[in-house]
């Protein structure tokens, strides 16, 4: 079984990655993307965009919602602090560098927490969903968008083998649908709401928890 992920080294992958993020991952995770914004919007309000990298997701909302953004590395941030500027984007309020496993807002503030393939790359993520049904106000949602494993064949063999030099590159390719579920089951109030196959070729997920 590959090792665990740990924060200082996510942190340093993601400092390599961000002078090309825009151009490796732009296009691939953008269906994704997109429709996790649809999905946020649709409940609207004040929204967390945790781990919102160099900000491809920024010109996607809608001008209405009012938006806070962080993630754990600053050379992603900035890329993302350079969009708000260059687009004079008035309905984000904030971005910050911080670690979602441990957010700095108080208890039920926002509307919406959504993470756009993040939950995979996190040391802890029943303790980051934790924290997101913590900052969610009572009736909000969590909604993810995320690469999940496959649960047999070729596929899910490729991904366990890959898993160890993915997780100097930042993420866990094989991780399983079953820990985001049982979190929720374990969650009292937590109910999954959607769990739908994005492209490219359904391996993604757009997943929304009501809390
Ligand atoms: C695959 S990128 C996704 C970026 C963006 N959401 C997108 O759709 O392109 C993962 C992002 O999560 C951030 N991240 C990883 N671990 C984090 C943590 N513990 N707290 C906050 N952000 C984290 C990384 O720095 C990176 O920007």
């Amino acid at each position: 079984m590959a090792t665990e992920l740990d924060k200082d080294t996510v942190a340093r992958a993601y400092a390599r990655w961000a002078p090309v993020y825009d151009l490796v991952f732009g296009a691939v995770f953008d269906h994704g993307r997109k429709a996790s914004i649809e999905a946020a919007e649709r409940v609207g309000g004040h929204i967390l965009d945790v781990g919102i990298g160099t900000g491809l997701s920024l010109l996607d909302y809608s001008r209405r919602n009012r938006l806070v953004g962080i993630d754990l590395s600053a050379p992603m941030l900035h890329q993302a602090q350079a969009r708000v500027k260059e687009h004079r984007l008035a309905n984000v309020d904030g971005l910050a560098v911080m670690d979602a496993q441990h957010l700095g807002f108080r208890d039920g503030v926002f509307d919406v927490v959504v993470a756009q393939y993040v939950i995979t790359t996190v040391p802890n993520p029943e303790a980051t969903l934790n924290e997101f049904a913590r900052v969610l106000k009572p009736g909000g949602e969590i909604i993810l968008v995320n690469h999940l494993g496959a649960e047999a064949g070729p596929r899910a063999a490729f991904e366990s083998l890959f898993a160890p030099l993915a997780r100097r590159l930042g993420w866990r390719p094989e991780f399983p649908w079953e820990r985001l579920a049982q979190w929720a089951a374990r969650r009292r109030g937590v109910r999954v709401v959607e769990r739908r196959a994005m492209p490219p070729l359904g391996h993604f997920s757009l997943i929304r928890f009501a809390v």
